[in-house]
């Protein structure tokens, strides 16, 4: 197939996938549609399939072309106008910019069509670490895109755990922003799965600025916390993690770890987090997280320093390769419960 200036068409893996998919789609198979529609992202399918049926709503599958020149097109055959759209796409790695892109053209469609009501769910949310200057003359990525999203008709915003309130704020100032936690769904886990309980197991969080999250963790499963010191070089962006006053060899020996972040990517946290909590004699170490960003080689490093496991949500799709060292938990129910109460 050719395109312009003759360059053929690429057609990644996904692309097919989509094409293949029994739903509503953009090839008009379903042109009955719901006044709410569910328009997954290329990035986000299966969740937004799932949001879609928990929701009774039609789901609209794109048509996507990605160039040779790592261009994408998105068609939608569909007319918005009138409907409230709601577009599932997260951004992640490898290809954060390009999902962010086609965020971007998804939006315009739907304000093309002059779509009614615009709601764009962001279950992992990039680029929301760069949410301040830190260096002189670093540009803060988390309000550019709340500027993107915005400008581009988005008039509501749902996220999971982002990263920062202060990354959040700059959604709220221009949209009705939410940004649901994961943690319930994962204490749930930890306690029907994990069988963790005060006795055998206490909640560690690898940073200060995690704490909170690892308490409200904590504190669903009646469970110990405590947390580590990390400290970053904001020039070089290398990691240094040590022991907090507050935790020493008694209070970890023999117990089981649930190291709680919302991230994990490089794995450089938890490996360093992991070497401190094994050379206190713990027994064994769970990571629980919302977003897992890892490339295969880092899950294999994680692995190789002693973690057991990592439990996380679907905001970023599970690679096969990772098998069951890493385990997804779907948080569809509770986009879709939240989504539902906006719209009602
Ligand atoms: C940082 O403050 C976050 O909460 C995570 O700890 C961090 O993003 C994890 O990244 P990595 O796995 O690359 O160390």
């Amino acid at each position: 197939m050719q395109d312009r200036e003759g360059i053929p068409f690429s057609m990644e893996k996904k692309d097919m996938d989509l094409e293949r998919d029994g739903g509503s789609n953009s090839l008009g198979q379903n042109p009955i549609l719901s006044q709410e529609v569910v328009i997954a992202g290329p990035s986000s399918v299966d969740l937004a399939t799932n949001i879609s049926k928990a929701m009774g709503l039609s789901k609209i599958c794109p048509e996507l072309r990605v160039f040779s020149d790592g261009e994408s097109k998105i068609r939608i055959k569909e007319k918005l106008g009138n409907r409230t759209c709601i577009i599932i796409q997260s951004a992640f790695p490898p290809h954060v910019d390009r999902h962010i892109l086609q965020t971007l053209m998804l939006l315009k469609k739907c304000a093309d069509d002059s779509a009614k009501n615009i709601i764009v769910v962001v279950p992992y949310m990039a680029y929301a670490r760069q949410d301040s200057a830190f260096l002189e003359g670093e540009v803060v990525t988390a309000e550019l895109l709340a500027k993107m999203y915005g400008n581009f008709g988005a008039r509501s915003m749902v996220t999971v755990d982002i990263h920062s309130l202060r990354a959040l704020s700059y959604f709220q100032k221009r949209m009705h922003s939410i940004n649901l936690s994961a943690i319930p769904l994962l204490a749930d886990y930890a306690k029907s799965k994990l069988g963790m309980n005060m006795n055998n197991s206490i909640t560690v969080s690898p940073d200060e600025g995690g704490f909170m999250r690892a308490k409200s963790f904590a504190l669903k499963l009646n469970n110990n916390v405590t947390c580590l010191k990390k400290t970053r070089d904001r020039s070089t962006g290398e990691i240094k993690v040590d022991h907090l006053a507050s935790l020493n060899g008694d209070r970890i020996q023999g117990l089981d770890i649930v190291l709680i972040d919302d991230i994990v990517s490089t794995g450089s946290t938890i490996i360093k987090a992991a070497d401190i909590l094994k050379s206190g004699g713990c027994r064994g170490i769970t990571v629980m997280c919302s977003h897992a960003l890892m490339t295969e080689e880092s899950t294999k490093q994680i692995k190789a320093a002693g973690v057991d496991k990592i439990v996380a949500t679907n905001t970023v799709p599970k690679k096969e390769a990772m098998g069951t060292f890493v385990e997804a938990i779907d948080l569809s129910s509770v986009i879709s419960s939240t989504i539902s109460k906006m719209i009602a």
